[in-house]
C-alpha cells in the first residue's frame, strides 16, 4: 500500500523532476489575503503572483498546502464526521505556471501523473470541461485519448473557478475517478451526479480572468495554471478504499481515539471517532500556525472545531480529557512533512488540555440542560433560540455544537432565536458600560464593535493586511479620509499593538491602492478594537479598501525588548528584595521601561547592581519566551504573577521567561503584550534611575539594548573627559577626585582660620585687642566686620581663653545684620549673666531677646551699623 506521506512526496517529486519549484506550505492564517479566514487552496499563497503584484525566482511550482474549511465562506465543520469526505482540515495538492505552460500541458502533466507515475487506469477516469471551453476538450481527446462520453461539458459555476469574489479566476477542468458500480451515484452532470460512484479527485483551473465582486473586469498578465488535488481523496483512490477516512493517516489516528477510549471505531461510535480525528488534524496545525483558542475571529473557529471534538469524546466516555493524548500519534503521522507541528506539540497538547479541562467543567451540566429542554421534542422539531443562546453564554457551547449535538436526533434549532438572545445580551452589556461612566464619544466605538473585532496578529507577524472596517474623524464615521486628514483607522485584522498593559501602541504605515498614510499610535476601544491613529500622506483612504499595515520594526523590536526586560526586572526585584515587591505601575515604550513597585525603602546601589546583575544572567542565558493561553485561576495555580485587583477575562496569556530552575520558569508572568522570542534579544539592561513616587513605592527606570549600551557610551565619554580635565586616567579618577575632595576641605579649613585670625586683629591673636577694665573686671570688646557669624561662638571662647578671667564681646556684621555673642569666664559666672549682658546689646542693635548659658549667650539685630553701641551697652551693664 502506498502511504499518505508516499504519495505527497511522489506528487512534489513528480513535479519537482518536471522543473517546478517545490515550494513549502504556507501557514494556515493567510498572509496576503485580509478577506480569508484560512487558507483553503494550494493557491492562496501565490495570489499575487498570479495577478502580476508579485514576482518569484520561478514560473513554476508545486506544494501540498494546508487548508482549512472551517468558518468564514468555505464551512464543512458541520458535515465531518457524517460524510467520506468532508475535512476541516485537508492538504491541497497541487502544480502552478505563472505565465509559463498552459492547458496543454497541465493536462499532460495530470494524466501522466495519474495513469503512468500512480498507474490508475484510464478507464476509471473521467474528466470535466467548462462548456465552450472546446480547446480543453480537443485537449483531453488527444492526450489521453479519452473516448467524447468521458469529457463532459459541465455548463456552470462547477467548472469556472474563482478564489473568492475578488481576485484570479478561469475555466477549470476536473478529473473524477469511478469507485465502481457497487456505490451508487453517477457521472458529474448526470441526475446521479450527487451520489458517491464519481469522486472528483483533481481540479485543473486555466487561470485568465481577473474578478471583481463576481464581475470579470480583465485577463491575468499571463494565462496560468492552477491544480488542486486533495490528498485525503487519492490517497482513498490509491489505497484502494472509498472512504478518506479509510485512509492510512486516519486509520491511525481512529485507532489511537478508539484505544484510549476503549471503544469501538464502526458503529455507533464511528462518527464520533471520525470527528475526533479530523478535528484533531485542523486543530494542531491551527495552534502550530499561531492560532489559539479565542472568542473571537479565527480563535473561536478553533475553539468551536476544539469543543466539537471534545464534546464527542465525552460522548465516547471518555473520563479524563483525550485530545491531548491523540498529539503524539498526530505527530508521528505527519510531522515528517510539517515539522512546525513536532516544534508546537508541546504548546498544541497544552492548549487542547487546558481547552479540553475548561470545557469539561461544564459539558456535562450543558448536556444535562440540553436533555431536559428536549426531553419531549419528537424528530423534526425545533429547540429554542434562547436555549441554544443559554448554552453558548453558560456552558461554552458554540452555536454548531448544539446543532451537532442535536443532529442524531433530527431536532434542529432556531438561530433567529439565537441571534435575537446575543443581540439582547450585546445591548445590555452597552447598557451597563455606559452607567459605568464611559463617555458619549464611546459610543461611535460601540458601533463599530458590534460589528465585530479587530483581529490581532502582530504576536507573530509585523506585517500583513487587513479591510478597512471603519475610519472615525473628530468622533465620527466617516466614509473616506484624504492627505492631510488625521484620523483614525479601523481594519478587521491588524499587526499593530494597541495601547494596553503598560505597553505603548505601534507606529508604521498604512499603505493601499494609491493612498499612503502614517501610523503614530494605536489605541484600543471598548477592549476590543484596534484604533490606528494615522495622518493620510497621500492619496484617500475608503472604508472597504484593503490596506497593507506594516508596523516600525525596529520600534516594535526595542519595545518587546523592553516589555521581556521589565518581567526579568520584576523577578529580579522579588528575589532581592523579597516577595513584598508587587507591580504598582509600568510603561514599556521604545525608548525606555519604568516599572513601580511597592517597597517600603529606596534601594542600595548593591541592591541595585544585584538586580542589574540578575537580570543580564537570564539575558545572557537566550532562552526561548514561550506564552500559553490558560485560564486565570490555572495561570496563577502554575505560579504566574498576576496584577492584584486586576480584572481577568475568561482566558489569559502565560509568558514564561528565563532559565529553569527547580522545575520553576524564572519568570511566569500575565501578559497581553509583546515579547522577544529569545532573551538575548534584549541585549542588556541598565537600571538608569530610581526613585520614590509615593510612600512606599519605587520607581526603577531602565534601558535595554542599544539605548543601555548608549548610555553607558556616554557614561564612559564623560568619565574620560573628567580624566583629561584631572590630567590622569579614566582608572585614577575615584583616587584623584577623592585626593581634590579631601585637600578642598583642608584649604576651606585654613581659609577660615586666616579670615578669623585677620578680622581679630589683622593678623594673629598677639596682636588681638588687649582687655579694658570696667569695675574690676577685664573686658574684651570687639566689633568684626565680615566675620562669619557661625564662628563667632568659638571666637568668644578664644578670648576668653586669653584673658583668662572676664567678659568677652563680639559682634560681627555682616551684610548689615548685627551677630552678638557674649561669653564669661567660669570664675565670675556668680556675678555676671552672659546672658543679661547679650540682650542689653542685641537691643542695641534693633534685635530683640538673645538668649544662652550664664558662661555664653548669642543674639542678633537689623541694625549692624550700631554695633559699636551694642557694645557700649554691655560696657554700660558691666558698669553698674
Ligand atoms: N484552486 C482550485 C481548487 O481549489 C484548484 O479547486
Amino acid at each position: 500500500m502506498t502511504s499518505t506521506n508516499d504519495i505527497r512526496r511522489s506528487f512534489l517529486d513528480y513535479f519537482g523532476k518536471a522543473g517546478h519549484q517545490i515550494v513549502p506550505s504556507a501557514p494556515l492564517v493567510p498572509q496576503n489575503d485580509p478577506t480569508l479566514m484560512f487558507v483553503n487552496a494550494g493557491m492562496v499563497p501565490f495570489k499575487n503572483v498570479f495577478t502580476g503584484l508579485e514576482s518569484r525566482p520561478y514560473s513554476t511550482a508545486t506544494s501540498s498546502q494546508k487548508c482549512v474549511r472551517a468558518g468564514g465562506k468555505h464551512n464543512d465543520l458541520d458535515n465531518v464526521g457524517y460524510t467520506a469526505r468532508h475535512h476541516t482540515f485537508f492538504e491541497m495538492l497541487g502544480n502552478f505556471s505563472f505565465g509559463d505552460y498552459f492547458k496543454e500541458q497541465a493536462i499532460t502533466h495530470a494524466w501522466t501523473l495519474l495513469t503512468k507515475e500512480w498507474g490508475l487506469p484510464a478507464d476509471k477516469l473521467t474528466a470535466t470541461v467548462y462548456h465552450t471551453d472546446d480547446q480543453a476538450f480537443d485537449l483531453w481527446k488527444k492526450i489521453a485519448g479519452l473516448p467524447e462520453e468521458r469529457i463532459i461539458r459541465i455548463p456552470t459555476k462547477d467548472n469556472f473557478w474563482a478564489m473568492g469574489s475578488d481576485g484570479p479566476c478561469g475555466p477549470c477542468s476536473e478529473i473524477f475517478y469511478d469507485h465502481g458500480d457497487h456505490i451508487w451515484g453517477g457521472p458529474p452532470g448526470s441526475p446521479e451526479e450527487d451520489g458517491d460512484r464519481f469522486v472528483e479527485i483533481w481540479n485543473l483551473v486555466f487561470m485568465q480572468f481577473l474578478q471583481e465582486a463576481d464581475e470579470i473586469v480583465g485577463d491575468l498578465p499571463r494565462p496560468s495554471i492552477d491544480t488542486g488535488m486533495g490528498l485525503e481523496r487519492v490517497a482513498a483512490v490509491l489505497q484502494g478504499v472509498h472512504d478518506n477516512y479509510d485512509t492510512d493517516t486516519f486509520k491511525a489516528l481512529i485507532a489511537e481515539s478508539g484505544a484510549l477510549t476503549s471503544t469501538a471505531t464502526t458503529g455507533d461510535t464511528q462518527a464520533s471517532h471520525r470527528v475526533i480525528a479530523d478535528h484533531l488534524r485542523s486543530a494542531g496545525f491551527l495552534v502550530a500556525d499561531g492560532v489559539l483558542p479565542a472568542n473571537e475571529g479565527r480563535g473561536y473557529v478553533l475553539r468551536r472545531i476544539m469543543r466539537r471534538a471534545m464534546r464527542h469524546a465525552h460522548l465516547l466516555g471518555a473520563k479524563d480529557p483525550l485530545m491531548h493524548r491523540l498529539v503524539p500519534s498526530l505527530v508521528a503521522e505527519m510531522g515528517g512533512a510539517y515539522p512546525e507541528l513536532v516544534r508546537a506539540q508541546p504548546l498544541i497538547e497544552a492548549t487542547l488540555l487546558q481547552e479540553e479541562t475548561r470545557f469539561r467543567r461544564t459539558l456535562a451540566n450543558g448536556l444535562r440542560l440540553l436533555d431536559e429542554a428536549t426531553g419531549d421534542m419528537g424528530e423534526g422539531s425545533t429547540l429554542p433560540g434562547e436555549t441554544a443562546f443559554k448554552l453558548y453564554d453558560t456552558y461554552g457551547f458554540p452555536y454548531d455544537l448544539t446543532e451537532d449535538a442535536l443532529r442524531p436526533q433530527d431536532i434542529a434549532v432556531d438561530r433567529a432565536g439565537f441571534d435575537a438572545a446575543m443581540a439582547e445580551q450585546k445591548a445590555a452589556a452597552r447598557a451597563a458600560w455606559k452607567g459605568s461612566g464611559a463617555k458619549a464619544s464611546d459610543d461611535v466605538w460601540f458601533d463599530i464593535a458590534e460589528e465585530g473585532a479587530t483581529e490581532f496578529t502582530g504576536y507573530s507577524s509585523d506585517i500583513g493586511e487587513g479591510q478597512v472596517i471603519a475610519i472615525v474623524k473628530d468622533g465620527a464615521r466617516v466614509d473616506s479620509a484624504t492627505a492631510g486628514d488625521t484620523v483614525e483607522v479601523l481594519v478587521n485584522q491588524t499587526p499593530f499593538y494597541a495601547e494596553s498593559g503598560g505597553q505603548v501602541g505601534d507606529a508604521g504605515t498604512i499603505t493601499g491602492d494609491g493612498v499612503s498614510a502614517t501610523v503614530t499610535d494605536t489605541q484600543k476601544h471598548v477592549g476590543k478594537l484596534h484604533g490606528h491613529v494615522a495622518t493620510i500622506d497621500s492619496g484617500t483612504l475608503k472604508v472597504g479598501d484593503t490596506v497593507r499595515l506594516a508596523i516600525d520594526r525596529q520600534r516594535r523590536a526595542q519595545i518587546r525588548a523592553n516589555h521581556s526586560a521589565t518581567h526579568l526586572l520584576h523577578e529580579a526585584l522579588r528575589q532581592r528584595l523579597g516577595t513584598h515587591v508587587a507591580q504598582k505601575g509600568s510603561l514599556v515604550s521604545p525608548e525606555r521601561l519604568r516599572f513601580d513597585v511597592s517597597h517600603p525603602n529606596s534601594m542600595s546601589p548593591a541592591e541595585l547592581s544585584d538586580v542589574e546583575t540578575q537580570v543580564n544572567a537570564q539575558v545572557r542565558a537566550n532562552t526561548p519566551v514561550t506564552t500559553r493561553l490558560m485560564t486565570p485561576d490555572d495561570a496563577i495555580a502554575m505560579g504566574a504573577m498576576a496584577l492584584f485587583g486586576e480584572k481577568y477575562g475568561d482566558e489569559v496569556r502565560v509568558v514564561s521567561m528565563g532559565a529553569e530552575d527547580g522545575g520553576k520558569t524564572y519568570s511566569v508572568e500575565l501578559c497581553g503584550g509583546t515579547h522577544v522570542n529569545a532573551l538575548g534579544e534584549i541585549g542588556l539592561l541598565k537600571i538608569v534611575g530610581e526613585s520614590a513616587v509615593s510612600s512606599g513605592v519605587r520607581r526603577i527606570e531602565a534601558l535595554t539594548g542599544e539605548a543601555a549600551r548608549g548610555y553607558l557610551q556616554s557614561r564612559d565619554d564623560k568619565l574620560k573627559e573628567a580624566a583629561a580635565a584631572l590630567k590622569a586616567s579614566p582608572d585614577e579618577v575615584p583616587a584623584r577626585v577623592a585626593t581634590l575632595v579631601e585637600e578642598k576641605r583642608r584649604l576651606e579649613r585654613e581659609l577660615a582660620e586666616a579670615k578669623k585670625a585677620l578680622a581679630l586683629g589683622g593678623g594673629g591673636k598677639a596682636e588681638a585687642a588687649g582687655p579694658e577694665t570696667i569695675n574690676g573686671v577685664a573686658f574684651v570688646g570687639q566689633v568684626l566686620d565680615g566675620f562669619e557669624a557661625k564662628g563667632l561662638r568659638g571666637a568668644v571662647d578664644d578670648a576668653k581663653t586669653r584673658i583668662g578671667s572676664g567678659v568677652a564681646a563680639l559682634v560681627a556684621v555682616n551684610d548689615g545684620r548685627a551677630t552678638v555673642a557674649v561669653g564669661v569666664t567660669d570664675d565670675l559666672k556668680d556675678r555676671l549673666n552672659a546672658v543679661d549682658l547679650v540682650k542689653a546689646a542685641v537691643a542695641a542693635v534693633g534685635g530683640q531677646g538673645g538668649g544662652g548659658r550664664p558662661d555664653m549667650a548669642q543674639g542678633g539685630g537689623p541694625d549692624g551699623a550700631s554695633a559699636a553701641a551694642a557694645l557700649d551697652a554691655v560696657r554700660a551693664t558691666l558698669e553698674t
